[in-house]
């Protein structure tokens, strides 16, 4: 099958590389030539696992390729994919970039092609899409075509995994009176062992957007339950996971801690809120989980103060890790940049390690006076505290007894529930974290006031302490 996909960022890299992989003929075409010439080159643009490999893949036996969009191209195709952003940068929505896509692309696509829109489209345009498709194709004074809705449901780090092995296909239909879309689409997933649910467009859409918004309840669920087991001495670990044994509830996304991050979750809970303001639905549950996710931020810098020994404004924070969630360099509403805004305000030194250089130096970028380094036992080096953010693999297997030598404090708050409480305290730290509560250092280990490291206030980030050997790293002074 002949399969163009326009856009080529997560979504739609991946839905070209997977359909390749499956054995489809694909076609991916974005706006950016850059973009298109990198790709062609087999240089994927953004972290993603697995998929440089599958685009190498897909290139080197000639079943993906990468160009810009042209008539020629559409005709040929028997489906086109349109997986476009859908943000407007400012915690809404925009269509006008699909709305051009569909402008350029619908003229040329053939009677018994199908056009598939995957990206998350706002309901009220989901409402107008036939329509819109319809006075497109009668403008260039051609008949209709089958229109689908196909939301897709891969989460970015784990994004090709969920596209070969989806747990539900949805198709959600917005024109396809003699079926020829969702027969196609039949073909295009014949590889997933998945079952294909096949409803009207609204519902898919809604579908889409419930399943993101129950996620993020379940997470806020989990926040909000935390801040109670931290004032009765409860373990959120223990809870949760009693809980989780009940089938109808399940373990997933009910991991406490400083919340959900990325350009999925976030934004369609603020959206749904303000949508459902605008069409005169109340919301309440929606704005709580929004109000949950967004105070755990502050939350964390608050519980974080509270271990450091000295004012905020001559202290010196290491920040463990900058991205929304590990395996990916995507830095779409971290928390790690709200949280060192605050700091960084308060006049904090902060020093952040993401394994991620891209995502360093982009966060560099976007906050001049944050300090990244290449190691977490850089940024822990004349620290005064720590705060995880991002649950990063790479945590566990620091040295935390011999990190601890290089500190000048002694204060860890856990935001992602990684570290094991009683090890922490037990190697010398003030360990808290959401849901587990102050465990004071091990008075054996902890170091005597007055005998701790004394590091310069002004102390630098050396060139050391930013190279790629972790061994360099220099002793605090
Ligand atoms: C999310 C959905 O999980 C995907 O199914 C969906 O396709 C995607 O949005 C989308 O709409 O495109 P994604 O944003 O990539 O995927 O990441 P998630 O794995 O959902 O994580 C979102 C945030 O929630 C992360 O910041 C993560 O750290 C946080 N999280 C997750 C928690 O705080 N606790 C948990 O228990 C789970």
């Amino acid at each position: 099958m002949n399969i163009t996909v326009v856009g080529q960022g997560y979504v739609g890299l991946v839905t070209a590389a997977c359909l390749a992989d499956w054995g489809h003929q694909v076609t991916g075409v974005d706006s950016d030539p850059g973009r298109i010439s990198s790709l062609a080159g087999k240089q994927v643009p953004f972290h993603e696992p697995g998929l440089a490999d599958l685009v190498a893949r897909g290139v080197d036996v000639g079943r993906l390729a990468f160009e810009r969009s042209s008539a020629t191209l559409i005709e040929s195709s028997d489906v086109v994919f349109l997986a476009v952003g859908t943000h407007d940068g400012n915690g809404g929505w925009q269509t006008s970039t699909v709305l051009a896509c569909l402008q350029e692309i619908v003229p040329d696509v053939r009677d018994d092609a199908v056009v598939v829109i995957r990206s998350t489209l706002p309901p009220e345009f989901v409402g107008q899409l036939d329509e819109v498709v319809s006075e497109i194709r009668r403008q260039a004074g051609r008949g209709p075509i089958a229109v689908l809705m196909n939301p897709e449901f891969t989460r970015e780090g784990a994004a090709i995994h969920d596209f070969m092995h989806p747990d539900r296909v949805v198709l959600g239909v917005s024109r396809d009176p003699d079926e020829i879309g969702v027969e196609l689409l039949r073909v295009v997933y014949a590889r997933a062992e998945a079952p294909v649910l096949v409803m009207p467009a609204m519902d898919a859409a809604l579908a889409k957007l419930g399943s993101n918004l129950f996620l993020a309840t379940k997470i806020s669920f989990a926040n909000e339950y935390a801040s109670l087991c931290d004032r009765f001495g409860a373990s959120i670990d223990n809870v949760v996971t009693a809980m989780s044994y009940d089938t109808r509830i399940g373990g997933q996304f009910l991991r406490a801690g400083v919340g959900f991050g990325g350009s999925c979750l976030p934004h369609q809970v603020t959206m749904t809120v303000r949508t459902a303001a605008s069409v005169g639905v109340s919301v309440p549950l929606m704005a709580a989980v929004d109000e949950i996710n967004h105070r755990r931020r502050s939350e964390l810098v608050e519980r974080l103060e509270s271990l450091v020994d000295r004012p905020l404004d001559r202290s010196r924070i290491a920040l463990l890790g900058l991205t929304f969630k590990p395996h990916t360099d995507d830095l779409r509403d971290a928390p790690s940049l709200t949280i060192a805004r605050h700091l960084i305000d308060q006049g904090a030194t902060v020093v952040a390690w993401d394994p991620m250089a891209s995502a360093r130096d982009r966060a560099s970028e976007m906050i001049p006076q944050l300090r990244t380094v290449a190691h977490p036992e850089a940024a822990l080096n004349g620290a005064d505290a720590a705060a995880i953010v991002t649950e990063w693999p790479e945590l566990r297997s620091i040295d935390w007894a011999a990190a601890l030598e290089t500190m000048r404090g002694n204060g860890i708050f856990d935001g992602r529930n990684v570290l094991d409480p009683n090890a922490m305290s037990a190697a010398g730290y003030r360990y808290d974290g959401f849901g587990r509560g102050l465990h004071e250092a091990n008075p054996a280990v902890s170091r005597p006031a007055g005998t701790q490291t004394i590091v310069h206030d002004e102390w630098p980030v050396t060139a050391e302490a930013e190279g790629s050997d972790p061994a360099s790293v220099p002793a605090a002074l």
